[in-house]
């Protein structure tokens, strides 16, 4: 057990915290340097924060201590100009936290095989951290996750140090809302919303953030942060699932659910445009409303809205293979079994190289079911990484973007629109196109050969 603070109150702790804080004289540990955690560390150095980087992942921890960034989307020069200042380092070595006076936590928060809450990293983060922990620390929890982690699981890791929250360490919950690829909105440019275990955590994790973003955005409570992320990922699963099923109605009528969601969104209150696609990707809204569907069952709720905004996006991937599938019969008059399909895009959304959850996967993979021999083609992503499921794929690689290759599928499937294909010669190379994201529709491209879905 470690020293308590005896001769300090926190009180006295918070000010001087508060003070190193706005005078940007304070050190910050950020653990899990992934699709959050680094753009975060960026954001921290940039400001003149000394930052040190906590991953598991030695390979990681190296290429980042050499200067490189090796997340596509994230710009080396950031990487190499906090390293040159001298004010980034990464590390495996937890016992560094002893340098730093925030902890914040970016790690993973996925779903178990049976889709339920996998806090496994949360708890690993947080029994690697309490050896560690000192008088004074502020610890930040920004993985998504349900209401009730930071206090209920979280918390008990770090007591059994016999420091006490709010007394001894602080403790608060702030989602992280990275939207990756999006150049619009920097970590910075994002208002950042932020719940304490009481005033003192709050205090000190306003003033923190205060320093890095735009605006910070007070909660009463942890949970009323969670919850917040919460709500915010499950709208838009819920609003993707409805514009999944419009655009299935609007298609039996011969209607275009692109055409009228774009003359939709010219209404310039009470509406906001959503789009369809093949399916959900990526680490967050597939995975982040059963976080929630999973903490209401203890309170004999069920959360039918969820449930059913899974079950339209879930169905897609399948809408696309039926789709690719009757439209390779009908033109070609002639079984789908021995076809040859590309797969154009494999990254969950455009312009980015993260795979995680991608639609593209699921359709590969009932396509292959159906007898289909498939490929695919991705100019960011060249080779298939090892994933949570779909271990099948894995070390694929894309094949080239030439007339010969392209043309010699019998059909191309756009399931991620990546601005730098060049979709007019994919669409003029090809025999047959399915495009799950209008890229063709967007660029004016009307052929009888390209058959949106
Ligand atoms: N990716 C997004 O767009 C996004 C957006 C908002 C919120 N989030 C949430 O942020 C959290 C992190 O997501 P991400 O996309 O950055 O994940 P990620 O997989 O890109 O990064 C997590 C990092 O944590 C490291 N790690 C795992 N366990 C560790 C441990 N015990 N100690 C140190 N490092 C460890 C991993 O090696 C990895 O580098 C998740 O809860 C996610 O839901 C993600």
């Amino acid at each position: 057990m470690h020293d308590k603070l005896d001769e300090h109150g926190p009180a006295d702790l918070v000010s001087a915290l508060v003070q190193r804080f706005s005078a940007h004289q304070a050190s910050v540990g950020i653990i899990g340097l992934g699709y959050v955690g680094l753009p975060l560390a960026c954001t921290f150095a940039r400001a003149g924060f000394t930052v040190l980087g906590f991953d598991i992942d030695r390979d990681k921890v190296q290429q980042l201590n050499a200067g490189q960034s090796y997340i596509r989307h994230i710009d080396g020069s950031d990487i190499f100009e906090a390293r040159k200042t001298g004010r980034f380092a990464a590390t495996t070595d937890y016992a560094r936290l002893a340098e730093v006076d925030a902890i914040i936590l970016c790690v993973p928060t996925p779903l178990t095989r049976y889709r339920e809450p996998d806090l496994s990293f949360v708890t690993g983060t947080a029994e690697s951290i309490a050896p560690h922990l000192k008088p004074g620390h502020l610890v930040v929890l920004e993985s998504t996750t349900y209401p009730g982690t930071t206090r209920d699981v979280l918390k008990p890791i770090l007591e059994r140090t016999g420091f006490r929250s709010g007394r001894d360490f602080f403790l608060a919950y702030s989602p992280e809302r990275e939207d990756p690829g999006n150049s619009n909105f920097s970590t910075a440019a994002i208002p950042k919303v932020v719940g304490g275990e009481g005033a003192h955590a709050l205090q000190l994790a306003c003033a923190l953030y205060d320093e890095i973003v735009t605006r910070t955005v007070p909660a009463s409570s942890l949970e009323a942060a969670e919850a917040v992320k919460l709500t915010e990922n499950i709208f838009r699963s819920v609003n993707i699932a409805l514009v999944n099923e419009l655009k299935v109605v609007f298609e039996a009528m011969g209607i275009d659910v692109w055409e009228v969601i774009e003359a939709a969104k010219t209404k310039p209150f009470g509406y906001m445009p959503f789009y369809p696609g093949p399916g959900l990707g990526g680490h967050c809204i597939p995975i982040d409303p059963f976080y929630l569907t999973w903490k209401a069952r203890e309170y004999d709720l069920v959360t039918r809205f969820i449930e059913l905004a899974g079950e339209i996006n879930t169905a897609m991937p399948h809408r696309v293979v039926d789709r690719t599938i009757h439209a390779l019969n009908e033109r070609r008059c002639l079984a789908s079994k021995g076809a040859s399909v590309l797969v154009v895009g494999v990254a969950y959304k455009k312009n980015v190289d993260d795979t995680r959850e991608s639609p593209a996967f699921k359709i590969m993979e009932l396509l292959e079911r159906r007898g289909v021999r498939v490929s695919f083609f991705d100019p960011i992503v060249q080779q298939i990484p090892s994933m949570r499921e779909h271990a099948e794929f894995v070390g694929r690689n894309s094949v080239q973007f030439t007339q010969d290759v392209i043309a010699a599928f019998d059909a191309a499937i756009i399931c991620t629109d990546h601005d730098v294909v060049d979709y007019h010669r994919l669409v003029s190379w090809s025999r047959l196109v399915i495009d799950t994201r209008n890229a063709c529709g967007q660029r004016a491209i009307v052929e009888e050969h390209v058959v949106k879905a």
